[in-house]
């Protein structure tokens, strides 16, 4: 034995203590942010058929989550809204009474201790499913900034605390900043969906939100997913237009681009855990198939060991208590 040479990297691994000690990457519930469902109806509670353990909820039943979730430690929320009725340039998304600005208001009263977060966008609340105003079968860029900066608008007179801009129109940033500003919102910052690849894991969302497209599909303003140097270039463009946060999206089969994204750019950076990997993960658990909580932790770890400081996931109550226990 005398003349073997190796290193014992086992010694580092040896108990439970040992391996917290030197444990690179850590998890805390200030990292999550839980996205909702908010519904126009009343006396709402109803779960989502493909996101067990997700609901639409209306403002009553909002409120009553909403304190849950701040009692379980967690301090940001996303709020998607499901109105009653949608047209052709998504009214719902910037009316001064949208359900998005009736939510916000009512949790800046009840839930003043949550930052509330605002997905900017018009595919649920427009009758095609698009995320933009459609001329000629094509999503038009510069007339659909109009609407975004009106929602935007709306968004923040109702008492948003961020502004997330998802919909992937050229200049949404650079406009969306624009708007705030002459409108006296300078304070608000913009976490924006910089990096969205046209993905199959958005699926479920598209039950939950009601916005699947009615037809087409969303490939000619969200990105390729066979591409990375495009990542760069959305993530420089909306950087320099004013974004203060860049989400990356989805978030299990695009680590590489987080990490690269996180090397490049000294802002706070942003996972997005889509829905198509939450109900992959409840189907399998439901069978019996797989450990949940192991596997809920293990990828999220895998998220912030990727450069995330930031993670959105339905998993975020679960997680919660898992680290509350
Ligand atoms: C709106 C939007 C989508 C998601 C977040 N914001 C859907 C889409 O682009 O089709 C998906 C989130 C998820 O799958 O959890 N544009």
């Amino acid at each position: 034995m005398n003349e073997l040479n190796f290193k014992r990297h086992r010694r580092l691994r040896i108990n439970e203590n040992m391996r917290s000690l030197v444990r690179e990457t850590h998890l805390h519930k200030e990292d999550l942010i839980y996205p909702v469902f908010v519904v126009e109806e009343k006396g709402v509670k109803r779960e989502i058929s493909s996101m067990p353990g997700i609901y639409h909820l209306s403002l009553d039943y909002l409120v009553e989550e909403m304190k849950e979730v701040v009692s379980l430690g967690i301090k940001s929320v996303i709020l998607f809204g499901v109105p009653e009725e949608k047209d052709e340039c998504g009214t719902g998304a910037f009316h001064e009474h949208g359900i998005v600005q009736e939510a916000i208001r009512t949790l800046k009263k009840e839930v003043p201790e949550l930052t509330v977060i605002a997905d900017t966008c018009l595919c649920e609340y427009t009758s095609h499913g698009h995320c933009g105003l459609i001329e000629d079968g094509y999503v038009q860029n510069d007339e659909s900034l109009k609407l975004l900066v009106d929602t935007a608008i709306a968004q923040a007179e109702a008492g948003a605390d961020i502004i997330a801009p998802s919909n992937m129109m050229d200049g949404f940033v650079a406009a969306i900043r624009q708007g705030l500003d002459e409108a006296g919102y300078h304070k608000i910052p913009i976490m924006s969906y910089a990096v969205k690849y046209a993905s199959a894991f958005y699926g479920p969302f598209r039950e939950a939100a009601q916005s699947t497209p009615q037809s087409g599909d969303r490939k000619a303003y969200q990105m390729d997913p066979a591409n990375r140097l495009e990542a760069f270039r959305e993530a420089d463009s909306d950087i320099e237009e004013g974004a203060d946060f860049l989400i990356v999206k989805p978030a299990l089969s695009y680590l590489d681009i987080m990490r690269e994204i996180r090397d490049r750019h000294p802002v706070p950076v942003v996972a997005y855990n889509v829905s198509g990997e939450f109900s992959l993960v409840k189907a399998a658990a439901q069978q019996g198939w797989v450990d949940e909580k192991a596997i809920v932790l293990e990828k999220l770890t895998s998220m912030k060991r990727a450069g995330a400081d930031l993670i959105i996931t339905y998993f975020a109550k679960d997680v919660a208590k898992w680290l509350n226990e």
